[in-house]
């Protein structure tokens, strides 16, 4: 696509769905506006649907590179305001799957044997399939049950369009929109391209895979699933499968008399210790990734898949930011403000009793709540959002542990109001 089919493109999107709403908030300089005042679709009926909703369905018309797009976006909930990220959330993506004799010929191509040879099982309907991957399970000739994941053929290509389409976007929004400093959206679609590219490469995800069941080897709170090196490429992982229920199964959950208390705090448990103790923390904590063993509800065990997106913290930020949960804890916000400025998280030139106002207005109101209904997630990103005002960069490591801290809380207090 040339550049100006991308910007037709995205200036027919932009119309269509009356996306201009989110450009009058703050307005549009340059040629932009212009294109955007002479567009014929501006000449349609009010819209009726919320903005929220408009800019998903325009997410999910421009197709599933978009979708994911958005589905990160959604989380970012130091950036954008609540009604778009709530309706972000809801982003489906609907990719048909590919046919199991493709997938059967993409696994022969990339591990160089029949299927046959390979397996003594493949089941050529898929387990699970989205927009990057799908899932198929087979059986080794050794016995074991394993899952096979595969890239979707051509989405490299796919990708690769409709990223030049993101940052073409992103790049007119940084110039022309006033909003476009402050919410950066050349560094979004940076980060979120190589997230992408991480998730193409099964061997990334199979490294993180096998890093994390290293770390929990031992641990009666965790089971990572053993990873098949021999049959893995980069379009290739296969997998020991497991056979867990899935965390939002509530009801199987309480059929088998899980001890949801339990499950609630190891939760956490397993969360801050692979923050404190590893340094190394799943970040793709969704539902879907997350299962609990059958073998004993009574001290139940966690299954997580999927370890694509893994976070780490350089030890010094681990420190600080135990430092920092502790004194928003004593509320001592000029230690909170201190202890952002010495680590250098905001400029040093930040004007620290400001600062220090700033942060006690937005956590002095998380402490009428009870102890137990305090977010670290949620003190975090008010954290964030405080220190953004102030030119902090927040370092995509830290925001991604905000993210997942806000995930695995809401699981945990969802798991414990059923217990
Ligand atoms: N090791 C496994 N054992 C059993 N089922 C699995 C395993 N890995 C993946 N699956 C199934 O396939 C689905 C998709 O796998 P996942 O790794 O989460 O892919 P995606 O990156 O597309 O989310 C999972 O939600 C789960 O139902
Ligand atoms: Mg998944």
């Amino acid at each position: 696509m040339t550049r100006v089919n991308r910007i037709v493109k995205i200036v027919y999107i932009l119309s269509k769905y009356r996306l201009d709403d989110f450009l009058q908030a703050a307005p549009l300089s340059g040629p932009l506006r212009y294109v955007l005042m002479l567009s014929p679709w501006r000449l349609l009926p009010e819209p009726v649907l919320s903005r929220g909703e408009r800019l998903r369905l325009a997410l999910e018309e421009l197709g599933p590179i978009f979708i994911k797009f958005g589905q990160m976006l959604s989380t970012r909930r130091d950036l954008l305001s609540d009604d778009i990220a709530d309706e972000l959330r809801h982003l489906q993506d609907r990719v048909p799957p590919f046919s199991g004799e493709q997938s059967t010929l993409i696994i022969e191509k990339a591990l160089g044997q029949n299927i046959n040879t390979l397996f003594t099982e493949f089941d050529v309907t898929p387990l699970a399939s989205a927009s990057v991957a799908q899932v198929h399970s087979a059986k080794l000739h050794s016995g074991e049950e394993v899952v096979i994941k595969v890239i979707r053929p051509g989405i490299n290509v796919t990708i690769g369009q409709d990223l030049q389409l993101l940052f073409t976007l992103a790049r007119l929004l940084e110039k022309y929109w006033a909003d476009g400093r402050r919410l950066r959206p050349v560094d979004l679609v940076s980060d979120y391209k190589k997230t992408i590219f991480n998730e193409l490469d099964l061997q990334i995800e199979a490294g993180n895979t096998s890093q994390l069941r290293r770390n929990f080897q031992d641990s009666s709170l965790l089971y990572i699933p053993l990873v098949y090196w021999d049959y893995t490429r980069r379009n290739v992982l296969v997998m020991e499968r497991i056979h867990g229920i899935p965390v939002a199964d509530i009801a199987a959950l309480k059929k088998q008399n899980t001890d949801m208390k339990k499950l609630a705090e190891r939760g956490v448990e397993i969360f801050f210790t692979q923050i404190f103790r590893d340094s190394f923390f799943h970040a793709d904590m969704h539902p879907g990734n997350i299962f609990v063993s059958k073998v004993n509800p009574a001290e139940p065990q966690y299954i997580a898949i999927d370890c694509g997106i893994v976070g780490s913290l350089r030890p010094e930020d681990k420190n600080y930011l135990a430092r920092i949960l502790l004194a928003f804890f004593k509320r001592n916000y000029r230690h909170v403000a201190a202890l952002h400025i010495e680590s250098g998280w905001v400029p040093e030139n930040t004007p620290i009793a400001e600062f220090e106002t700033a942060i006690r207005s937005v956590c002095e109101p998380i402490f009428e709540k009870p102890l137990k209904d305090i977010s670290f997630g949620q003190v975090l990103l008010r954290l964030f959002q405080t220190a953004r005002q102030f030119n902090m960069e927040i370092q995509p490591q830290l925001v991604l542990l905000q993210k997942t801290l806000l995930n695995v809380e809401g699981l945990g207090r969802q798991i414990w109001r059923n217990g």
